[in-house]
């Protein structure tokens, strides 16, 4: 298994001007295209409702993107009795047969690459780094799925021991039926593809219920699966509003698991409704109050750059944001001159452009956020060292923004953000930040930035998080990769602790069923 890496390896073939000239192409070909209408799938069947969501431009607000389906109990009832039809047949499928269709359906992603990575900028404003940079994770799992049913042989294992001589046993890792499949605006393709994966190479089925704010990519994961030779029924695609099909999904006892990945509140909210009506599988990955501790004995500019890109790199509008930031007081001044001299540099703006480091938040919501939480940080003692701005409330465009010297008390140090503001504190050691690291009721990733081996092993084995990195230039404690570093939370962040894109994921959605007999 390798990762793909676009943007690098065009960098490294000294191709960075083609890469460009794509991304722009397929921006110019998506511009043309756009404000189709997109139908939910439900088996075979391409369905229309009477009512419409409109989706528009991440960047220009007067341009529809496309106009998605409102489906109502009616489509979600259908779309159940569809997949537990095709559940009857699905869930006996050869696994080299599902390692042969992630594989097809990585080679068409990687054929379409460009315009899929155009989808995303254009649905939720990432840059055309980071929106390359997902469509490369989603091909990823694709592939790292592939090969974990590869390397387990299909989760199909001979046992050794035997009592009796004429005994024989296996260890059979079966699906459980239905899955249904909740995904976030953030990253609509990967992480749509990882629940959605999780659920159906393992032979479930799965009806996937996209973000309203970005169900373009869903739609274009779907059908590529689809293309790649997933059979009618095994994923279906429901649009609408949460409380029209999320609610009674839940509630409906022919739904066999539930994956969602979003916020702790709304998490907890539909796995209580969910397990309410029966015991049945969560997978879940929730939000995060990322810690990243800088000590006296760390490089600087490393530190700097990594805090940089970690905790605005798409808005810190990702569960992984670096959002506290502690610091010993030795360096706390170099460190904080250079942090903000740093994001004085981003170029916020259209995100279609290859300059641009920031786009437009999600939606006016999260402007509104950003700017409560500004007035509440000033409000509670915080000095807003950089930032602070709405630059453009129609544009969605604010800038990045670091808080010093918020009382460590303030509900803000505990509480996700998901707009880009971070808080910075004064530590006295790495036991003090560790221990302040520790004290919320999140533990999805933390970062520390230190040249001492000493001090990384303490972090490492101290911190209570799922997901931790020394030193990580390209984002304190984002960009995690499949199967270089499973991501998943502890605490409040995560569910089942098993990582996406880590040996264990598939785990998640299945049931073992352990096989005796005798001769
Ligand atoms: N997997 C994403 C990251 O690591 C959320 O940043």
């Amino acid at each position: 298994f390798v990762n793909e890496r676009t943007y690098q390896k065009y960098l490294e073939e000294g191709r960075e001007e083609e890469f460009h000239k794509e991304f722009d192409k397929a921006v110019n070909e998506l511009s043309s295209g756009i404000g189709k209408e997109y139908p939910l799938i439900i088996g075979k069947r391409e369905i229309r409702t009477n009512e419409k969501i409109i989706v528009t431009v991440s960047f220009n607000s007067d341009l529809r993107l496309g106009i998605f389906q409102k489906a109502t109990e009616n489509e979600l009832n259908e779309a159940i009795e569809t997949a537990e039809n095709a559940y009857k047949e699905w869930q006996y499928s050869d696994w080299k047969d599902r390692v042969e269709i992630a594989m097809r359906a990585a080679e068409l992603m990687a054929r379409h690459k460009f315009a899929l990575a155009a989808t995303i900028t254009f649905e939720n404003g990432k840059n055309r780094y980071e929106a390359m940079a997902e469509v490369d994770e989603t091909i990823d799992y694709l592939r790292y799925y592939a090969y974990l049913l590869e390397e387990n042989r299909g989760y199909i294992r001979e046992m050794e021991s035997r009592i009796y001589k004429n005994e024989k046993g296996y260890s059979v890792m079966r699906p459980y039926g239905t899955w249904f499949v909740v995904s976030p605006f953030n990253f609509p393709l990967a992480i749509t593809a990882t629940m959605t994966l999780g659920s159906v190479l393992t032979g479930n089925t799965a009806i996937v219920k996209p973000s309203s704010d970005t169900p373009l990519s869903a739609y274009n994961l779907i059908q590529i699966l689809r293309r790649a030779g997933l059979p009618d029924g095994v994923v279906n695609y429901l649009t609408g509003k949460g409380s029209e099909i999320v609610t009674p999904a839940l509630k409906s006892k022919r739904i066999a698991g539930l994956a969602f990945t979003g916020s702790k509140d709304v998490g907890h909210k539909l796995a209580k409704d969910f397990l309410d009506v029966d015991t049945r599988p969560i997978v879940m990955e929730l939000g995060g109050k990322n810690a990243v501790i800088v000590t006296d004995k760390a490089n600087i500019d490393k530190a700097v750059e990594g805090v940089f890109r970690g905790a605005f790199g798409f808005g810190g509008q990702k569960c992984s944001a670096s959002s506290r930031i502690y610091v010993e007081t030795n360096v706390y001044d170099t460190f904080l001159n250079k942090l903000v001299n740093r994001t004085k540099e981003a170029i916020i703006g259209d995100p279609t452009k290859k300059e641009t480091f920031l786009g437009p938040l999600i939606n006016s919501d999260a402007v509104s956020k950003y700017v409560k939480f500004v007035e509440e940080a000033k409000k509670g003692g915080g000095e807003i060292l950089y930032g602070g701005e709405v630059i453009d409330v129609k544009r969605r465009l604010v800038k990045p923004t670091i808080v010093s010297n918020l009382p460590l008390s303030h509900w803000l140090w505990k509480t996700e953000l998901f707009v880009p503001i971070i808080l910075v504190t004064k530590i006295g050691s790495l036991e003090e930040g560790v221990k302040l690291a520790n004290d919320v009721e999140y533990g999805l990733t933390a970062g520390i930035f230190s040249e001492d081996q000493k001090e990384i092993e303490y972090f490492f084995n101290k911190i209570e998080a799922g997901v931790v990195y020394a030193n990580r230039m390209v984002g304190a404690t984002t960009g995690a990769m499949p199967g270089v570093q499973p991501f998943g939370g502890w605490k409040h962040s995560g569910w089942t602790g098993k990582n996406a894109g880590g040996p264990y994921y598939l785990l998640s959605f299945m049931r073992e069923q352990a096989r005796t007999m005798y001769t």
